[in-house]
């Protein structure tokens, strides 16, 4: 049996990567009104990205003969009044959500719960990368953001990013 407490976070992990999934797709839609598609594509990429780490966790819990709970979705509720908002917006969403991950490990950490621990490793990885690629996002817009021909580049190089399933499989 796993720990109640190391699976309760997990359970709530299910939510927090469902609503970092609809947080994306909020972003994605901004985008898309203000007209840079690549932009779009590149946080609609994101969005499912988000919903496979939800199943994973889901799947995790299953897998371990676990109780899953689902709980509703809350509306993404940042205000998006500039790109570098959104931009800013998507680096704080993720360092959030590294140190939910943090909180999951240590938990696990405390009962000996080497299944779980190892299980997160993946996470654990998986967000220096989200937190690496929220930060060059923001470095190229600031460098490139207020040049017409080079943010159009930008939207283009974005707009090039395909959706791969996580290499993690249950
Ligand atoms: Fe699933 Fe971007 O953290």
């Amino acid at each position: 049996m796993m720990n109640e407490k190391v699976r309760a976070l997990l359970n709530q992990q299910i939510n927090k990567e469902l609503y970092s999934a609809y947080l994306y797709l909020d972003f994605s839609n901004y985008f898309e009104e203000r007209g840079l598609d690549g932009f779009a594509n590149w946080y609609y990429i994101q969005a499912q990205e988000e919903r496979d780490h939800a199943m994973l966790f889901y799947r995790y819990l299953l897998n371990n003969n676990e109780k899953v709970t689902l709980e509703a979705i809350a509306k993404p509720d940042k205000v998006l009044d500039s790109d570098m908002t959104v931009l800013k917006a998507g680096l704080e969403h993720e360092e959030y959500v590294t140190s939910l991950i943090n909180d999951i490990y240590a938990a696990a950490y405390d009962v000996k719960d080497f299944r779980t621990m190892q299980f997160l490793d993946w996470f654990v990885k998986e967000q220096g990368e989200e937190e690496e690629n929220a930060n060059d996002l923001i470095t190229k817009m600031e460098l490139f953001g207020s040049d017409p021909k080079s943010l159009y580049m930008l939207n283009s190089e974005l707009g090039a990013r395909v959706y791969t399933a996580p290499s993690l499989v249950l």
